[in-house]
């Protein structure tokens, strides 16, 4: 099974966690390949057999707009019925972003067989690798 991760970071939280998530996906027998937004298309993404999709809370409780939203946007319809897995970064919130994430794609038709969120990354390591590990 070919997982592909996308993410975008700022401050390069996500970004560890994305690193992660490949070692647990790979723990698990299966292969990832990591992509920044903008390296990969979204129908180069929509191509792998399962989906990780990183950013971390910006705005208000929102995904990243410049970049991560017009990629998602574009992939989501992409996705119906694909499994996907969604992680990322906060800090001051209660993780609202990723329950709307979560439930928009939801909506949109996709499996999301697991979320991850993390404050800020220091203890996030573990859990990313076990979430890589679910998400294969
Ligand atoms: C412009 C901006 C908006 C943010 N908005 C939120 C927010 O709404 N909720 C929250 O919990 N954290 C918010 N944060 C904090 C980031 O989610 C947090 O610093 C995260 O670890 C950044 O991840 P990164 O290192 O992958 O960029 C915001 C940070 C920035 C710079």
């Amino acid at each position: 099974m070919k997982t592909v991760i996308v993410f975008w970071s700022g401050t390069g939280n996500t970004e560890a966690l994305a690193q992660s998530v490949a070692k647990g996906v790979q723990a698990a027998g299966g292969s990832a390949d990591v992509f920044k937004v903008g390296e990969i298309t979204p129908e180069q993404a929509a191509a792998y057999d399962k989906i990780a999709l990183g950013c971390p809370a910006m705005g208000a409780e929102e995904l990243e707009e410049a970049e991560f939203a017009p990629f998602y946007d574009a992939l989501e319809p992409l996705l119906k019925g694909k499994t996907v897995g969604l992680f990322g970064s906060y800090d001051w919130g209660d993780g609202e972003w990723m329950r709307l994430w979560e439930k928009r794609a939801a909506d949109a038709g996709l499996n999301v067989a697991a979320t991850l969120t993390v404050q800020s990354a220091e203890p996030g390591v573990g859990e990313s690798v076990a979430f890589g590990k679910k998400l294969a």
